[in-house]
């Protein structure tokens, strides 16, 4: 099996490709060089698996081009990266998404989506910089819900799905094992947390992400991942113990 991975050489990309290599699949990372002729970038792959740019300016034109481009050379499977809770239209680039799972959705392709939380990994440089004053600092609540998820999780769930019958037409919220706020994720690491205004030009639509989380965090179910992985998704104390030292 032959799997190309859009946005396979981002973050999330190269823990998928990582995921999917362990599973013995052959896989095809792109970036935005495949955009010159998407459909030679796809030909001869079995699936592909769709991941857009953080807070790409028009996700659902990315996506319709994937799909597009797929249909045309006969890739017939296609996974879709999005995101926990797309449909909040206080939240652009949810919402960019929300739009695109309804396009893979009516593609014609064999499809499956999935609704990941935000990562563990994503406090990493955070947590990094707070030792040496002993607390972390974010521009967001610090005590609101949040199912974060490990992102190496969320990779070896993408690579259940790819290689295992029966996930065809299914949404997947992908969230870890325990709603944690910010705070419980610095108490595992031994700090405090704290909100401090964001520094320097915020992009809008980040702004919009902060305001969303001060109000209601992220909150995300734990059970898909548990299912699709067959044991407990990876804990935050876990995580921190694997990937911040
Ligand atoms: N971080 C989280 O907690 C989280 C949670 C849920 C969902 N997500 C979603 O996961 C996705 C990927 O996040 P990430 O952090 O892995 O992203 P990332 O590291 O920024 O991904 C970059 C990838 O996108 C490609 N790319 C960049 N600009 C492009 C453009 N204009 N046109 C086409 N391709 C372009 C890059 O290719 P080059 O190598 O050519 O630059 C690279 O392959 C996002 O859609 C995000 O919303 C993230």
């Amino acid at each position: 099996m032959k799997v190309a991975i859009l946005g396979g050489s981002g973050k999330t990309g190269r823990a998928v490709g990582a995921a999917l290599a362990q599973a013995g699949v052959a896989t095809r990372p792109l970036g935005r060089a495949a955009f010159d002729d998407l459909p030679a970038a796809l030909a001869g792959a079995d699936a592909v698996h769709v991941i857009a740019p953080n807070l790409h300016a028009d996700e659902p034109s990315y996506v319709a081009a994937v799909l597009a481009a797929a249909s045309e050379v006969g890739v017939g499977r296609v996974s879709y990266h999005s995101v926990a809770s797309p449909y909040v239209p206080a939240m652009p680039h949810h919402l960019g998404k929300a739009v695109s799972e309804d396009m893979v959705r009516r593609s014609g392709l064999a499809w499956t989506i999935l609704q990941p939380c935000a990562y563990v990994q994503n406090l990493l440089p955070a947590l990094r910089a707070a030792r040496s004053v002993g607390e972390l600092s974010v521009p967001y609540a610090v005590d609101t819900p949040f199912g974060m998820v490990d992102l190496q999780d969320v990779a070896a769930a993408t690579a259940v799905v790819l290689t295992a019958d029966g996930h065809v037409g299914a949404t997947y919220e992908l969230g870890g094992p325990a709603l944690v706020s910010v705070a419980d994720v610095a108490a595992a690491a031994g700090l405090t947390a704290a909100r401090v205004p964001a520094e320097g030009d915020v992009h809008p639509w980040l702004q919009a992400m902060f305001d969303y989380y001060d109000d209601h965090g992220l909150p995300t179910g734990g059970v898909p991942l548990r299912a699709l992985l067959g044991r407990a998704p990876t804990s935050v104390a876990d995580v921190l113990a694997r990937d911040l030292a």
